[in-house]
C-alpha cells in the first residue's frame, strides 16, 4: 500500500493558513458563484473542507442556511471571523471528511470546491458521504483541477491520481443527475493558493428524486 500523500493533514494546513491574509482569497469560488442559483434563499447549504470561510460565508450572504467542515482549526477560526466581520451566521466545525457528522438526506445542496486533498480511497469514502447527505432533488457543486494542471502547477495538489477526469466523476456520481459537466481551462485569481492559468473541471449533479 502507498504511504498517504499528506501524512498530516491538520498540521499541514494550519501552518499555511497560520500566515497573515486569506490564501484563497475571500471572494468565492467563481464555478461556485456562477452555478448557486440552483439554490433558494433559506434552503440549507453543506461546504466541504471549506477552508478560511470564503464560499460559506458568500452562501450566507446569499440567504442560504450554511454549515461548513474543515479539518484545519486555523482555517476554521479564520472563517469564523470572515462571517462575523459580514454579519452572516454559518454553523462550522472543525472536523475531518471521515469524522464530520454527515446528516442522511439533509441538504439542498453541497459545495465541494477543491477538495483533493482526498486520495482514491479517501475520496470514494468522501463521495459516498456526499451522495448520502443530498435531499432527493439536491444539488452538488463541484470543482476541481483535471490532470493537465500537472503542466501548469498553479494550484492543487501534484498528485495525478487525486485529480478529475470527466470519466472519473461521471462514475463517482453515476447515481446523480447531471445538469452541467465541463473540463475547461481559465486564470484563476484565487488569493495566492490558486493563481494563473489553470485546467479544471466543474460538475453541478442532482440527486434523483424516486418516483414510485
Ligand atoms: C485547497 S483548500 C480549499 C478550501 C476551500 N474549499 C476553498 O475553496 O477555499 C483544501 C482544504 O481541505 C482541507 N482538508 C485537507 N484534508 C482534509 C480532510 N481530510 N478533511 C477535511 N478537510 C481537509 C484543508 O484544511 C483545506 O482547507
Amino acid at each position: 500500500m502507498n504511504p498517504p500523500a499528506f501524512p498530516d493533514p491538520a498540521g499541514t494546513w494550519n501552518q499555511r493558513f497560520a500566515a497573515d491574509g486569506f490564501l484563497f482569497g475571500t471572494e468565492p469560488n467563481v464555478w461556485l458563484r456562477e452555478h448557486a442559483g440552483v439554490w433558494q434563499p433559506g434552503q440549507r447549504v453543506l461546504s466541504v473542507a471549506d477552508g478560511e470561510g470564503r464560499n460559506s460565508v458568500w452562501l450566507a450572504q446569499q440567504g442560504l442556511v450554511v454549515d461548513a467542515f474543515d479539518i484545519a482549526e486555523l482555517g476554521v477560526a479564520k472563517a469564523r471571523r470572515l462571517a462575523a466581520e459580514h454579519g452572516v451566521n454559518v454553523d462550522f466545525s472543525v472536523a475531518d471528511c471521515d469524522g464530520f457528522a454527515w446528516p442522511e438526506s439533509a441538504y439542498d445542496g453541497v459545495v465541494a470546491i477543491f477538495v483533493q486533498f482526498a486520495d482514491p480511497a479517501l475520496r470514494s469514502r468522501l463521495f459516498a458521504h456526499i451522495r448520502r447527505s443530498l435531499k432527493p432533488g439536491g444539488t452538488l457543486v463541484l470543482q476541481g483541477y483535471t490532470p493537465r494542471q500537472l503542466v501548469y502547477r498553479t494550484g492543487g495538489p501534484p498528485i495525478e491520481s487525486h485529480l478529475y477526469t470527466e470519466a472519473l466523476l461521471r462514475e463517482s456520481f453515476a447515481d446523480l443527475e447531471f445538469v452541467e459537466l465541463r473540463e475547461y481551462e481559465a486564470e484563476l485569481t484565487e488569493g495566492r493558493g490558486h493563481r494563473g492559468r489553470s485546467a479544471l473541471i466543474g460538475l453541478v449533479a442532482r440527486r434523483r428524486v424516486e418516483t414510485a
